[in-house]
């Protein structure tokens, strides 16, 4: 029985974090501020909080500025628009990412497409998204390029490969696919509507799973040596009464009997959205003041 190795994301991210943090000096001393960075909390979510909490607590320890605006749940369309417009104006701010989801009477794609495409760090504004998909230089969603960063890490050159993306948002699966087709692997594309799933995972080299769907993806479906990349956070029950656990897309026990690699759930590619934040925002900070992007990032 063959045994897969867990890809350490964790480990990647903090060395990439690490890395990030240190472009800041010379930075830095060119511009005479640190990047910054601009969170916007709209309301008291719990599992948001945790996320806007981490985020500036890594751009801190990056060296960046972190500059966090929180909103009560019941602001209006137009102040919440009015907030990316000051931070838009704001020379000292390089990124700005407002935390989604956001309230029910918040149009969503409308807040996203006031962002300036040069400082969406997030990569959600659909000019980003168009110059991925025609191969410019774009701002790119950081939960794909973690996933990425981490495939071409455990593989190297990905030409020629099989992969299946299994979802196909447009935070995860599309710009994920759009990746994978620029390393010249050939792509497949999955959803709730895919018929046979199974057999269309048993021929990929590549599996990048982001549905949402606890252990949806078996082990005995992936193709022996497969990589496989679990983008699922889904909360179970455990086994103690009372207790939940958090578990991937993918059944991680079952497949490590069959693949070559996959990243665990927690501490594979959760991680590495957090770092590709902090990479995007050196890299929009460079980018906003004229000086070559940061290399090897
Ligand atoms: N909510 C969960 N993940 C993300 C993310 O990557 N960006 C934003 N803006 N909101 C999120």
């Amino acid at each position: 029985m063959t045994t897969g190795k867990l890809i350490d994301g964790k480990a990647f991210a903090a060395q990439l974090r690490e890395r990030v943090g240190t472009y800041v000096p010379a930075f830095h001393q060119a511009q005479g501020r640190a990047p910054g960075l601009a969170v916007v909390l709209v309301g008291e979510d719990p599992a948001s909080a945790v996320y806007v909490r981490s985020k500036g607590k890594a751009t801190r320890e990056a060296g960046m500025e972190s500059f966090e605006h929180r909103l009560q749940d019941d602001v209006s369309q137009g102040d919440l628009m009015a907030i990316v417009a000051q931070l838009n104006a704001d020379d000292a701010v390089d990124g700005i990412l407002v935390q989604l989801p956001l309230p029910d009477h918040i149009d969503d794609k409308a807040v996203i497409a006031a962002i300036d495409p040069a400082k969406d760090v997030d990569g959600f504004h659909v000019v980003n998204a168009g110059r991925l998909a025609v191969g410019e230089e774009a701002l790119v969603p950081c939960t794909p390029l973690g996933c990425l960063m981490l495939l071409k890490d455990h593989l190297g050159d990905l030409a020629g490969l099989d992969a299946v993306v299994i979802g196909r948002s447009n935070i995860v699966g599309k710009p994920m696919a759009q990746l994978l087709l620029q390393e010249s692997c050939t792509v497949t594309m999955a959803h709730s509507r895919t018929r046979d799933l199974e057999a269309v995972v048993r021929r990929a080299d590549i599996v990048v799973a982001g549905v949402g769907r606890a252990e949806m993806v078996r082990g005995d479906w992936l193709k022996p040596g497969a990589t496989v990349i679990d983008v699922g956070i889904n909360r179970v029950a455990g086994a103690q009464e009372g207790k939940t656990r958090l578990v991937g897309d993918v059944a991680t026990a079952e497949a490590l009997a069959h693949v070559g690699a996959i990243t665990p759930v927690p501490g594979g590619v959760g991680p590495m959205t957090i770092a590709c934040l902090l990479r995007n925002t050196l890299v929009a900070a460079h980018r906003r003041a004229g000086m070559p992007d940061p290399e090897g990032l």
